[in-house]
């Protein structure tokens, strides 16, 4: 098991408002994508706004370690020399992924194709995550992937005679499950399709085909041939709305706020936070909508209105998976009652994410009731105050960037504990809030578990 990183506590004033422009980081999918695929291609790729983030930069050493060159990262440049889909080579060592569920089920899809074997290990939270979802379908196309009895990391994947194409459908609606078959199918015989049973996010589709390598959507299923190839490409990456979705919550529940969050990617499979924002009575405006890179992005103005709860929509869900830290805490400063339902998948991300925010939530003087697929939070009102208190993050990044957002709203100030990881995919957080006014005090070497 990796070493788990030095322990951080925030500890976040009460009040304020959040005001000014503002452009959070590359997002951090389309992080991972770019430079798996610009390692697979053959020529150079250059790639801007790239996460500097704990978890990318951990697929990056990945292919490091598997003989890929790259410059970089520098303020988000990074220059790729691919080797071709047959050019990595073994690693000497295991690959360490840190907290990285998206580098290491897509990178079990990739590996599956090489003709070498590959040990992949994480952080303690990424050794309790399961795996048995990409090991499953994988081993149907004739990869060989050990696991522990429990089907979690340390994984290794062994080298596979010949893949071979299936027809997939998936039982949960996983991006990453769909991108890990997907780049099996690269080296797969035949086609490899995958069927999703809600959308799931589709960089790794857009991408392939920005990197000229054909593909076939129809209606809920993707299909791809194996023995094609990758073309280098310029890669721009926009802000990841993931991040920005903390600034939405903030700039909409504190009142005064004025926010302009830039170059924000708004691909139509993740914008499910603005939707379900704008169905509580947030003002959220898209502004200069346009193209980057095969993705659509635009800037988002959001002004502080009075939320109120309601049931958010199944099938928005999957495109808000990664939202609902945030989400929660809107919720809790909203009129009447918020209701997620079908988000069982929230108890097996970085923490279970329902429980730890039900308990921080619950600490901050908020009514909630976790369930087993989502929770009811009783919002305190559009005009009342949480309490401060001390929270726990659990070492998720993004409790810990939700709970800071909170403190907008709370009478005393909010001491978050175990933030360390908020790295991973927001490096700067603490010094961006504080830019657009809310000040973060980060506290190294508190006394976390
Ligand atoms: C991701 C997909 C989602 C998301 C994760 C990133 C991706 O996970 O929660 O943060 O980049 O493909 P699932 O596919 O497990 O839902």
């Amino acid at each position: 098991m990796a070493d788990t990183p030095p322990s951080l506590s925030f500890e976040v004033a009460p009040g304020g408002a959040l005001r000014g422009p503002l452009q959070v980081p590359g997002d951090k999918s389309i992080s991972h994508r770019a430079v798996m695929l610009a390692a697979l291609a053959e020529g150079e790729t250059a790639i801007s706004g790239f996460l500097e983030g704990a978890d990318s930069l951990a697929t990056l050493a990945a292919f490091r370690a598997m003989g890929v060159q790259a410059e970089g990262p520098e303020q988000g440049r990074l220059r790729v020399q691919g080797v071709g889909l047959h050019g990595l080579q073994a690693p000497a060592d295991a690959l360490d992924l840190g907290n990285s569920g998206t580098s290491m089920r897509l990178l079990c899809g990739l590996l599956a194709g090489q003709s070498f074997a590959t040990t992949l290990i994480g952080d303690a939270s990424l050794s309790r995550r399961p795996m048995g979802r990409v090991i499953e379908p994988l081993t149907q196309m004739g990869a060989r992937i050990e696991a522990t009895p429990e089907g979690r990391a340390p994984l290794r994947v062994l080298p596979a005679k010949q893949l071979s194409g299936i027809d997939y459908r998936m039982p949960v609606a996983s991006a990453q499950v769909k991108s890990s078959l997907l780049l099996a199918g690269l080296y797969a015989q035949g086609e490899t399709s995958v069927r999703e049973p809600a959308v799931t996010r589709d960089h790794t589709e857009r991408m392939l085909q920005a990197f000229g390598y054909p593909l076939r959507r129809e209606g809920d299923r993707v299909c791809l041939s194996g023995g094609g190839r990758l073309h280098a490409t310029a890669l721009r990456i926009p802000a990841d709305i993931s991040s920005a979705a903390f600034f939405l919550v903030g700039a909409s529940i504190a009142p005064g706020s004025d926010l302009t969050l830039t170059e924000v990617g708004l691909n139509p499979t993740r914008i499910g936070v603005i939707n379900i924002l704008r169905g509580m009575g947030a003002d959220i405006a898209i502004e200069r909508p346009r193209e980057l890179g095969g993705e659509p992005v635009g800037d988002l103005r959001v002004r502080s209105a009075p939320l109120r709860g309601i049931a958010i929509p199944e099938d928005q869900v999957p495109l808000a998976i990664d939202e609902f830290p945030a989400l929660c805490v809107a919720a809790a400063c909203a009129d009447g009652p918020t209701l997620v339902r079908g988000a069982a998948e929230l108890r097996v991300k970085e923490s279970d994410r329902i429980q730890v925010m039900a308990d921080g939530l619950s600490t901050l003087g908020v009514d909630v009731e976790p369930q087993p697929d989502g929770m009811r939070i009783e919002g305190a009102g559009a005009a009342a105050q949480l309490d401060g208190g001390t929270v726990d993050a659990y070492g998720d990044h993004r409790i810990a960037m939700a709970f800071a957002m909170a403190a907008l709203r709370a009478t005393s100030p909010i001491v978050i504990r175990d933030c360390a990881n908020v790295e991973t995919s927001f490096p700067g957080f603490a010094a961006a809030s504080a830019g657009v006014g809310l000040p973060i005090t980060e506290q190294r070497g508190a006394t976390d578990a």
